[in-house]
């Protein structure tokens, strides 16, 4: 009964924002927290293994070759909460040398169900490490996790593989802020950011030769039409990656290939030839603008890791 309820709430507010950013003048636009459903965010796994996107790599790189300078940083923490742990893969590194002497808790937050269960499969096999995951919003997921804190222990936050990058610059802060105000101060919180780079690099990892960026992309599309009775053709819709300079960002978007109107239940939506519907933003920093945004957000930047080969910064925020 509690589950039906919350899963007809999400099914609304999906509704609901589509019929918002599809049906305001102006630029359309869909949140890109919709794109990682089940498939989307199978899609996104694909993703993080081509050839082009070294964004992943480059993390698991920092994660690997520093793991030891990293767990020291983070010794005797009793909890580890990740936003948005996807499968998991890269955290086993992080949690192997952090249970190295002390039992610990891992508390994934994840609103795709499947990605959840394939993280928990992932790391079960964790000596010392008991895992609780929590299928909803970041923010929801981290107050829940920090409700079952032991007395002593401490909070880890990972927030890992520049997830933060979805959020315009003012609400990523904000966003960091209720981080800050949900833990205590010594808690810690690694922040994974991708950093600006050569558009010959940059694009072409939002914009790949097989096209699984595009298929993620236009799979929001196919979600409409699956979750909510839309008759989106999608390939009448193309995939496109910009930069966009003034914001220091990629920007996502889908453009109609025609003048169209695509019908979901009973509204419709008509596209102009060349108009587009904005469904991703992944905002790119200077090295300097991690440190800066603690210090604006209740923390202190205590170290930071930069891999070369692909520029992307490790951040260890303390809160203070
Ligand atoms: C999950 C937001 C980090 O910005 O690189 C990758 C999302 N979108 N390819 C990114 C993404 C298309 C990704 N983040």
């Amino acid at each position: 009964m509690l589950i039906l309820s919350e899963e007809t709430q999400t099914v609304n507010s999906f509704a609901m924002d589509v019929r918002n950013g599809l049906g305001q003048t102006g630029q359309k636009e869909l949140p890109s927290k919709y794109l990682y459903d089940d498939v989307g965010s199978a899609l996104f796994e694909a993703i993080t293994r081509l050839p082009e996107y070294g964004l992943t790599r480059a993390e698991e790189r920092i994660l690997r070759e520093h793991s030891d300078d990293i767990a020291e940083h983070l010794v005797a923490h009793g909890m580890v909460v990740e936003l948005g742990s996807g499968s998991g893969r890269k955290t086993r590194q992080i949690l192997e040398a952090l249970a190295h002497h002390k039992s610990m808790t891992y508390c994934p937050i994840e609103i795709s169900s499947a990605a959840l269960v394939r993280c928990e499969r992932e790391l079960d096999d964790l000596a010392h490490v008991s895992i609780l995951g929590f299928e909803t919003e970041y923010l929801d997921g981290l107050s829940k996790a920090v409700a079952r804190r032991k007395p002593g222990d401490a909070v880890v936050v990972l927030f890992l593989g520049s997830s933060i990058g979805n959020f315009d610059r003012g609400s990523a802060e904000e966003l960091l802020h209720k981080i800050r105000h949900a833990i205590e101060p010594g808690d810690m919180l690694l922040l994974g950011t991708d950093l600006e780079k050569p558009l010959t690099q940059l694009i072409p990892a939002y914009d790949d030769a097989l096209g699984v960026t595009g298929a993620f992309n236009r799979n929001l599309l196919a979600r409409i039409n699956r979750e909510l009775g839309g008759d989106f053709e999608l390939s009448r819709f193309e995939h496109v990656a910009l930069y966009n300079a003034r914001e220091r960002r990629v920007e996502m978007h889908l453009r109609s290939m025609e003048t169209q109107t695509v019908n979901i239940e009973e509204a419709n939506f008509t596209f102009l030839c060349d108009e587009t519907i904005w469904t991703e933003s992944c905002h790119k920093y200077g090295k300097n603008e991690p440190p800066e945004i603690a210090r604006r957000t209740g923390f202190e930047c205590n170290a930071q890791w930069v891999d070369v080969e692909w520029q992307f910064a490790e951040n260890l925020f303390v809160a203070v």
